[in-house]
């Protein structure tokens, strides 16, 4: 299967190599585990560093957002009265023909990557390593969907009709590979899309709109004479629109002329849309409370290097990170070695990372995006019953945007920690006497989205992967950055809404629109 695969084997090596020898680890050194010593001696990074500066400083050439926001219902009933038409005239380019015109978008947003890195540097706070890779993500969606987009033709004997306007409404933390995502799968379905960007980040997604009008458009110019590709189907198909939260936000949910929303965000907003239109058709991936399992099997610098990445990439503001992790026997242990070992492993790979803003080269996890407030400042802040701060969180800003990371130990079952999802950089730790225990404390989350397992024993691996109810299971690997097509993404119990197709998967276009009669019932 996929558990050694090649695409794995190179960070394996990547972090084993930065942490160094395990034993040197002693309270308080600045051992780092994949974030500055990586960066220091890595010579592809260095190679990079010359143009991270540049994205990062003050010749970025970042400009805010341009583009307007809409202020009244009249502009969202013409944006979406647009789409229709659209919707229409795209709907008759055949599918190999949109797979063209998205292998064209593909190639215009690696041109526009350095201005992507940028504007998600200036705007969320991402750290360029946390920005280049998600440019890849948005890249590889175009090129996988438009193979999906062929696929939909070799159905013998079935035909596929798309769900036509669809409204494509992403959050701050994926600014880039989320909407494109969404954007370029409808595309390939054969619908014409309203993107609304969060309102955080509207100039990430202009940025990533214009560089897909751009590929639309090289598309149509390099169509061969009869070509179902022309101007006039391209026009519309792809309408960026700064429609608020609130008022004018439902107005455009709940319009007529929206057949089918792709959202990404909480659940607590799936659930909105849903009371405000039962019918609608939703495709959503929503939140997550994610752990990862370390075994005594397990290498356990790797697995130090991991969580700590998956925890505190970005923050630790993704849906998909960790926000647990869970060490069976002596892993957790502090009477025996082993437990003292990664105990002070992780603590110090805590404390190794740089907070800063984005806009700082150095910077190793950069600022949330808002300020800290309700269960992510409690998270911050307020230690449960039976817990201690290994590493509490500093505030180090007024507004309450920089913090410093938090690992909390003695997280109970059944605790506030354990079971809410809070969207920041705090870790806590659970302990287990077994595996099983281990994977009874990560199923009782109600939330399936991503989990991972540290372990070289194919028999744990094994019962673990039987066993644990989540989205993407990730084995001795970092359980953020799903790669398109090798991983594809989207969660399980309270974590999706919808059809549960999933993202840079084989099923997601097949799932925006409806097949005849014939596959039905084939
Ligand atoms: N796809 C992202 C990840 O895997 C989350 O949305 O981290």
């Amino acid at each position: 299967g996929t558990r050694y695969s090649d695409a794995d084997v190179t960070p394996r090596r990547q972090a084993r190599d930065a942490v160094g020898p395990l034993g040197a680890a002693t309270p308080g050194d600045a051992v780092a585990t994949g974030f500055r010593n990586a960066s220091d001696t890595d010579p592809a990074v260095a190679a990079n560093r010359a143009w991270a500066a540049r994205v990062v400083g003050p010749d970025s050439g970042y400009v805010p957002a341009q583009s307007p926001e809409v202020t009244s219902a009249d502009e969202v009933d013409d944006v979406v009265a647009r789409a229709g038409k659209a919707a229409v005239a795209w709907a008759q380019v055949v599918p190999a023909d949109r797979a063209r015109a998205l292998r064209a978008v593909a190639a215009r947003l690696e041109e526009a990557r350095t201005a992507l890195v940028t504007a998600m540097v200036h705007e969320p706070g991402k750290t360029v390593a946390e920005a280049d890779p998600e440019v890849s993500e948005a890249v590889d969606f175009a090129s996988y969907y438009a193979r999906s987009a062929e696929a939909l033709d070799q159905v013998p004997g079935a035909t596929f009709t798309p769900d036509g306007v669809t409204l494509v409404t992403p959050p701050w933390n994926f600014p880039v590979a989320i909407p494109v995502g969404g954007i370029v799968a409808a595309l390939a379905a054969g619908s014409a899309v309203v993107a609304k960007p969060a309102p955080a980040t509207p100039r990430c997604l202009e940025v990533a709109v214009d560089a897909i009008h751009a590929g639309l458009a090289d598309a149509v110019a390099s169509a061969p004479a009869g070509s179902s590709l022309t101007a006039e189907a391209v026009r519309d198909v792809v309408q960026l629109s700064r429609v608020p939260d609130g008022d004018l936000g439902r107005h455009l949910v709940t319009h007529e002329g929206v057949a089918r929303v792709i959202l990404t965000g909480a659940i607590e907003t799936a659930q909105m849309f849903a009371s405000w239109r039962p019918d609608l058709d939703v495709l959503a991936e929503t939140s997550g409370k994610n752990a990862i399992v370390v075994t005594p099997s397990a290498d356990l610098d790797l697995a130090a290097a991991d969580v700590v990445r998956s925890a505190f990439g970005h923050a630790g503001q993704k849906c998909s990170a960790a926000s647990l992790v869970i060490l069976v026997g002596s892993v957790g242990d502090l009477r025996t070695e082993t437990g003292r070992r990664f105990s002070v492993q992780l603590v110090d790979a805590v404390r190794s990372l740089a907070v800063g803003p984005a806009t700082d080269v150095s910077t190793t996890m950069g600022p949330l995006t808002g300020v800290a407030e309700g269960k992510l400042l409690r998270a911050l802040t307020t230690l449960e019953p039976g817990e201690q701060w290994l590493v509490a969180p500093r505030r180090l800003d007024e507004d309450g945007r920089l913090w410093t990371p938090g690992l909390r130990s003695g997280v109970a079952p059944g605790s506030f920690f354990h079971l809410t999802e809070v969207f920041g950089p705090v870790l806590g730790i659970m302990t287990a006497t077994t595996l099983d225990e281990a994977i009874e404390l990560q199923n009782a989350v109600s939330f399936g989205l991503t989990g991972g397992i540290h372990s070289l024993d194919d028999a744990e691996v094994d019962t673990w992967l039987d066993r644990v109810q989540v989205g993407n299971a990730y084995v001795n690997r970092v359980i953020t950055g799903a790669i398109v097509q090798r991983q594809s993404f989207g969660g399980w119990k309270r974590s999706a809404v919808g059809p549960g197709a999933k993202a840079g998967g084989p099923n997601y276009v097949a799932e925006l629109g409806t097949w005849s009669d014939a596959v039905a019932a084939g």
